[in-house]
């Protein structure tokens, strides 16, 4: 009788909480998340589908044309190959992640817009990710070195974007871009 008094005046008395999920802490963007479902989830629908950071884009099941990277420790992967249980204790940056905390662009977003590097968009993402490790690895990088980048883009984009990121190296050594 007690117990029925109880549960008629606080209905969820008798419910026992859910023990904490196990799961994969990831850290995105500065963020930190934890993934429970499938650990061997590609990061692409990890990305896309759970959080909806809809930048990364698609290119190929094997990552080929270079819209999937993302930077995983400062060095650009292809999303679609790397399974969410290989990032335990990374950084992940994704095209989202570039900008400064108060919204100004990366210097080569910048250099993007200032040269007229976008066509339709698809594949800038992943241009701007292979650009920034490039950036990182090369701070004054050759056309040679542009032209290994694993980026496709089927708008014709190519000739900008080598300028685009010429400025931009330019701009972040403290050169006119
Ligand atoms: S801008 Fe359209 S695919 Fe590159």
């Amino acid at each position: 009788m007690a117990q029925a008094q109880a549960l008629a005046t606080n209905p969820t008395s008798n419910i026992t909480p859910d023990k904490v999920r196990e799961g994969i802490d990831l850290e995105i963007n500065g963020r930190q998340f934890r993934h429970t479902g499938d650990a061997d989830m590609p990061l692409l629908w990890y990305l896309r589908d759970v959080l909806r950071l809809t930048g990364t884009k698609y290119s190929s099941d094997h990552g080929l044309g270079g819209a999937d990277l993302v930077l995983v420790n400062n060095k650009a992967v292809s999303a679609i190959t790397l399974p969410v249980h290989e990032l335990a204790d990374k950084k992940v940056t994704t095209v989202e992640g570039l900008a400064a905390d108060d919204g100004k662009l990366h210097p080569l977003q910048q250099a993007f817009v200032d040269e007229n590097a976008i066509g339709c968009g698809y594949c800038t993402p992943g241009w701007l990710i292979a650009g920034v490790d490039l950036l990182n690895r090369h701070p004054q990088p050759s056309d040679n070195d542009i032209e290994q980048l694993p980026n496709l883009c089927r708008c014709g984009c190519q000739t900008r974007v080598r300028r685009a990121i010429k400025r931009a190296a330019a701009a972040i050594s403290g050169g006119h871009a």
